[in-house]
């Protein structure tokens, strides 16, 4: 079992919050958690994630692995990339996998990821098609339902790109599909034309789905220790299990930002103080926003970067409107580390700082960050993790998943289900002519008259 890579500290929030309110959530914690673990709450049919952790085989670990390595092998020369395609649930965990753990700079990962499927957007896939065009490349699609127009669109481009590259019988070897185990025009595809495919369980939603082949499979290729990762997420399960917010970490989360919530505190800001974190924030935005809003509830998730975004949204968070609450999600340590240089003419009159390392500033930085937010009235906990190792990351995806579902029943609404996506997607089709929409094509067409791109 991992030792314990993350810690969330409440204790800055005195003012706002006292132990003893936060003892009194005890109830709402026990009763969720139960709802939870009896498999009896709201979208008790979407609860495969709990036991992704301890339960996903060593089989399969090896399948995807296996994969992985031949798939490697063959982008390996001429500065190989996979292109991974897909939107929300099945993106989101890998790219915040990707940008955790590797380089910063995707000129230094061997191989590259490439995210497709995720926007329309004939710029960016003819830049990326550009981009690739002297390279080996495999190409991973991802979606479980199988008909998400975005990547389903971006992956005929790509497939025809591939086709015409290796051929119809070379590119269905460099093809991988992630999808349903039968349901779906990918899965029928992935058949007919041979591609390997992985299969998303039934009872895992799509933003939960990370530690499913979703993520495991383009991280493995990537060169993440996807065992790992699923290692720290079952050591998390450890200490985020329990009736109290003593016991149960993110049970202690869940509490907190409920009761910040019914103060008037309906936005939470993830801030982050390490550049490595930006698209941990964005899945955690997706799982949190697409989780709890609903039913004319739900706390709105928002993610800042600092310090770049001290210097934009800075003053807001210090002065404006003082209905958010703060978590300083945080990296104990980088994988590196920079001093800052001794000049000996000190024209910059940077010398007091010389032999300081950027961490040391980056600390210092946060502290009056934290410090100026709550005396301008913002509320803020931390969250440390203690690096950028799979273990640490594999215990954060799996914290933020068992907190945001408990949040859910706290909140009274059922945390596995998104039927306000639909909204679009259906006048979406109807205003592309898709069989079955002519209805409500009829009632929008007046209406789309003054709002074109
Ligand atoms: O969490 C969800 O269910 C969604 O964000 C989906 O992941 C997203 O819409 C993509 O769906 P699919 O994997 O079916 O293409």
């Amino acid at each position: 079992m991992s030792a314990r890579n993350i810690d969330y500290n409440d204790k800055f929030l005195s003012a706002f919050l006292s132990p003893s309110e936060l003892e009194s959530y005890n109830p709402a914690v026990a009763q969720a958690e139960k709802l939870l673990v009896s498999r009896t709450g709201a979208g008790n049919d979407f609860l495969g994630w709990l036991d992704l952790p301890a339960k996903t085989s060593r089989d399969l670990v090896k399948s995807i692995t296996d994969k992985a390595g031949e798939i490697r092998d063959s982008i390996k020369d001429k500065d190989g990339v996979l292109i991974s395609i897909g939107i929300g649930g099945s993106y989101l965990g890998a790219k915040a996998a990707v940008e955790f753990c590797s380089p910063s700079f995707e000129e230094l990962r061997k191989p590259r990821v490439l995210f497709a499927g995720h926007t329309i957007n004939s710029d960016y896939l003819a830049d990326m098609l550009e981009l690739v065009k002297d390279r080996e490349v495999a190409v991973n699609v991802i979606s479980k339902s199988g008909t998400t127009t975005e990547p389903a669109i971006a992956f005929r481009i790509v497939r025809e790109w591939m086709e015409k590259r290796y051929g119809r019988e070379g590119a269905a070897k460099r093809i991988v599909a992630t999808t349903d185990r039968a349901k779906g025009a990918l899965r029928k595809l992935a058949k007919e034309e041979g591609y390997t495919a992985f299969e998303i369980p039934d009872d895992v939603g799509g933003r939960f789905s990370v530690l499913t082949p979703v993520g495991l499979f383009p991280l493995a290729v990537a060169g993440l220790d996807i065992a790992k990762l699923l290692e720290g997420a079952a050591g998390a399960a450890a200490f985020c299990t329990g009736e109290s917010v003593e016991k149960n970490l993110a049970g202690r989360y869940a509490a907190v930002r409920n009761i910040l919530f019914r103060k008037g505190y309906t936005t939470e800001v993830m801030a982050t103080f390490q550049p490595q974190l930006h698209f941990v924030n964005e899945w955690w935005k997706q799982l949190s926003g697409e989780s709890e809003g609903k039913n004319g509830t739900g706390i709105m998730p928002a993610g800042l970067d600092y310090t770049t975004d001290l210097h934009s949204l800075g003053q807001w968070m210090q002065e404006g409107l003082r209905n958010v609450f703060e978590t300083f999600m945080l990296l104990k340590k980088t994988a590196k580390t920079m001093a800052v240089p001794k000049f000996a003419d000190d024209s910059d009159d940077l010398n007091y700082l010389a032999g300081r390392s950027f961490e040391d500033i980056n600390e210092k930085a946060f502290q009056g960050t934290i410090l100026a937010h709550l005396d301008g009235g913002v509320p803020a906990a931390v969250l440390m993790l203690a690096d950028r190792s799979e273990t640490t990351l594999g215990q954060l995806f799996f914290f933020f998943e068992k907190a945001v579902a408990l949040s859910g029943y706290m909140l009274r609404v059922n945390p596995f289900d998104q039927p306000g996506v639909e909204a679009y997607k259906k006048n979406m089709f109807a205003l592309l002519g898709k069989a079955g929409f002519e209805k409500q094509a009829q009632a929008l067409s007046a209406r789309t008259k003054d709002i074109s791109i």
